[in-house]
């Protein structure tokens, strides 16, 4: 790797339904007068003239021939910094590269190819050819083993680098803070989950168990599995940004919740963090917004009615098989057991009372998820009335212990939510 840190690449795109990428444009990062950053970013005259081109994100980076700059985000454009390693993935690219601190566009010149959307980066103008080769479901063992070995800090042996390398960079590009990687079976590829171990209950079952109860409540949800390797758990959700083809996978775009919010990452800079306004930005980018903006408020009462609290924006998306978007299934629904039963806030805004996860205030602002009030109380009582009875069941059929059941059970239907 280079020393000097990276400050200009190639911006690739697999258009919607090929399976090998062209170059979109260029991207720069700079400094302004002042030394702060700035982000240009350029589509290439080739690629705008292209019959099939489609904008890199519906919000910040449309098709158009101008220079787009931003100061935002560390100069870094919102559709970019969703196809960046987040806290995982930076882990990986460190212990691998040796360097504690890396400049923002080496780790997405270091992060593997199979990033969540349609976007890849490169520093020559030509794109790479994709990947062929996956790790397979079969090697999740040893790709559990590593990712151990990374989370207890511990050196990996110097002879494993290059595996490490092989094996785990594949996961770095998917975001979020938990151990994981990227596998491949017969039916395409999946995000294998696995457990900490200083998690305090079985978090993988937990999770797969999630998806299952928010499918009972009508919410369109990321097709999961569970496997044993070795003993421990994991959990394989279905990547739902990619299709097997003839000839390699076909990708969705994607961007975050956070890029459509046009905000920050940060807990600090949160006051941008709002369903209400999620609601409104997603009426406007997709394709059926009578289907999405209902839908996003499905999720929003599951989350508050199994304590989901580390539901941030990162884990809302928007994807785009084709020309449209539209919302994506939910995933990373984790409930949180907490002791509080008068109040409990949610990471995002809801309505006129913030962030409680109240039904009063779910149905506050339940016009801007296009629901008549009827409506909205319908989902709100059925869906409490179902996760009251069968939370308990559900989790149990998945294999989750009594033990780790009765840790979470305080997360489900809480008192406050009915005040
Ligand atoms: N099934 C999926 N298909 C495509 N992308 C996914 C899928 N699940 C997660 N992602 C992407 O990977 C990121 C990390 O996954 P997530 O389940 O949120 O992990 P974590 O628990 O570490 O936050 C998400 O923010 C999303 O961008
Ligand atoms: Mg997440």
């Amino acid at each position: 790797m280079n020393s000097k840190a990276s400050t200009e690449c190639f911006v690739y795109i697999t258009l919607p339904g090929e399976t090998e990428p062209v170059t979109a444009g260029r991207f720069e990062l700079t400094k302004d007068r002042r030394g702060n950053a700035l982000g240009r970013f350029v589509y290439g005259k080739s690629y705008l003239a292209r019959r099939n081109a489609v904008a890199i994100d519906p919000v910040e980076l449309k098709l158009s021939d101008g220079t787009y700059e931003t100061a935002r985000l560390n100069g870094v454009f919102g559709a970019l910094r969703d196809a960046s390693p987040d806290y995982w993935g930076r882990r990986v690219i460190e212990k691998h590269a040796g360097i504690a601190q890396l400049g923002e566009l080496d780790y997405l010149l270091n992060s593997a190819d199979d990033r969540a959307g349609a976007l890849g980066f490169g520093l020559n103008q030509r794109p790479p050819s994709p990947r062929r080769k996956f790790n397979k479901t079969l090697e999740l063992a040893r790709l559990q083993q590593i990712a151990e070995a990374l989370m207890r800090e511990e050196n990996v042996k110097t002879e494993e680098a290059a595996q490490v390398q092989d094996l785990m960079l594949i996961g770095t590009s998917m975001g979020g803070a938990r151990p994981k990687a990227v596998v491949e079976d017969d039916e395409g590829l999946w995000v294998a989950k696995f457990n900490r171990p200083d998690d305090r209950w079985n978090n993988t079952r937990v999770e797969h168990a999630m998806l299952q109860l928010a499918k009972t409540c009508s919410i369109g949800v990321a097709t999961s599995r569970l496997e044993t390797v070795a003993g421990k758990d994991v959990v394989l959700v279905k990547r739902f940004d990619r299709e097997k083809a003839d000839k390699g996978y076909t990708k969705a775009r994607m961007i975050s919740g956070l890029t459509l919010l046009r905000a920050e990452e940060a807990v600090q800079m949160r006051d941008r963090w709002s369903y209400v306004r999620l609601a409104e930005e997603l009426r406007r980018v997709v394709k059926e917004a009578t289907r999405d903006a209902p839908e996003l408020f499905r999720r929003v009462v599951f989350n508050a009615l199994i304590s989901n609290t580390d539901d941030h924006p990162r884990n809302h998306a928007i994807i785009a098989k084709d020309r449209d978007w539209q919302l994506s299934p939910a995933y990373d629904l984790t409930p949180s057991p907490v002791i509080a039963q008068d109040r409990r806030d949610l990471a995002m805004e809801i309505g006129d009372q913030g962030r409680f996860a109240n039904a009063k205030n779910l149905l506050s602002q339940r016009a801007r998820f296009l629901l008549e009030a009827e409506e909205a109380k319908a989902i709100i009582s059925d869906m409490t009335e179902k996760l009251r009875s069968t939370w308990y069941d559900v989790v149990r059929a998945q294999g989750v212990t009594d033990k780790d059941a009765e840790t979470i059970r305080s997360a489900f239907v809480y008192d406050g939510f009915s005040y």
